[in-house]
């Protein structure tokens, strides 16, 4: 370890994590950095937001099985925990809770949050169950942490709009705090899942975000008809031979699809697509000028 650095606490059950809470001065601002682990910079990026704006950071590291649809995608998910805290020691978090399965969910059928309208649709009907598990997971996260603020990506743009309306409805739930995605040069958005694309993949991936940046391009030309604005996006992506689940533009105040020309609410593009076997999402916010 460095001179002066700190010692990262590591929980690995609930009452070491109660125990670790209760020993913190009652005014410290506690942030939680909740992950799947797979670390990368997309995640630097929350940790060093949280570690800027609060007194004391700690991160989470599980692979949430309630959240995925799909078995072989929980069990083909990136590990690396000893990397994971390795890198959240440089970072700077203080401590990291990385429960098992049978620590965060004790009883054998936990009840999953109802994710409500804005849950349903793009990430919510494609991966059915998803968001239920996301949310009753980080539901028990922010139960037990009680941090004051919470950091989520924008990446993730529906589960963070689901995150905030979950936090709304809580005592004392934390204020969440987006952060902007972390891209590649090329633009593609991190994400752990970008581990498992070859050179070629990797290089397809990249329509993702130009499809993305064409949707905001025409917006901020004036474009406001939402249909014009996904059929460019899913020409793009089928240019680049790119699976599509949807390229879709929605109010972000709802997370349903846009309509009308936009009087008051803003917008975002959003997009799922398959490189090989591997899903990827992004999004973008349109703005009237870029
Ligand atoms: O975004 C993620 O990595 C996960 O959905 C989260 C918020 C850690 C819950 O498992």
């Amino acid at each position: 370890m460095l001179e002066g650095a700190h010692q990262l606490t590591c929980l690995q059950d609930y009452p070491q994590l109660s125990s670790w809470r209760e020993g913190l001065d009652a005014d410290a601002v506690v942030g939680l950095v909740p992950t799947m682990g797979a670390l990368h910079q997309g995640h630097e990026r929350l940790l060093n937001t949280a570690v800027d704006e609060c007194d004391l950071v700690i991160a989470s590291v599980f692979v949430n099985r309630l959240q995925f649809d799909n078995q072989d995608d929980y069990l083909q998910y990136p590990r690396q925990f000893d990397a994971d805290l390795e890198l959240l020691q440089q970072w700077g978090a203080s401590a990291v809770y990385a429960p098992s399965e049978e620590d965060i969910f004790p009883e054998p059928n936990p009840s999953l949050e109802d994710p409500g309208p804005g849950g349903e649709l793009f990430e919510g009907y494609y991966r059915r169950g998803h968001f239920a598990g996301m949310l009753t997971v980080v539901r028990r996260l922010f139960e037990r942490v009680r941090p004051h603020r919470a950091f989520f990506g924008e990446k993730d743009a529906q589960q963070l709009y689901l995150v905030k309306q979950l936090s709304a409805q809580l005592n004392n739930g934390p204020e969440i705090v987006p952060i902007a995605t972390a891209r590649e040069q090329s633009g593609l958005a991190m994400s752990s899942r970008n581990q498992r694309l070859d050179g070629d993949q990797l290089k397809s991936a990249e329509a993702i975000f130009g499809a993305l940046s064409q949707a905001a391009s025409l917006f901020a030309g004036g474009l406001r008809d939402s249909a014009m604005i996904e059929l460019a996006m899913e020409e793009c992506i089928a240019a680049a031979g790119l699976r599509l689940d949807y390229a879709a533009v929605v109010d972000a105040t709802t997370f349903l699809p846009a309509t009308g020309t936009r009087p008051d609410s803003p917008w975002r593009a959003i997009i799922a697509a398959w490189v090989g076997d591997v899903r990827l999402i992004d999004n973008i916010e349109l703005e009237a000028s870029r």
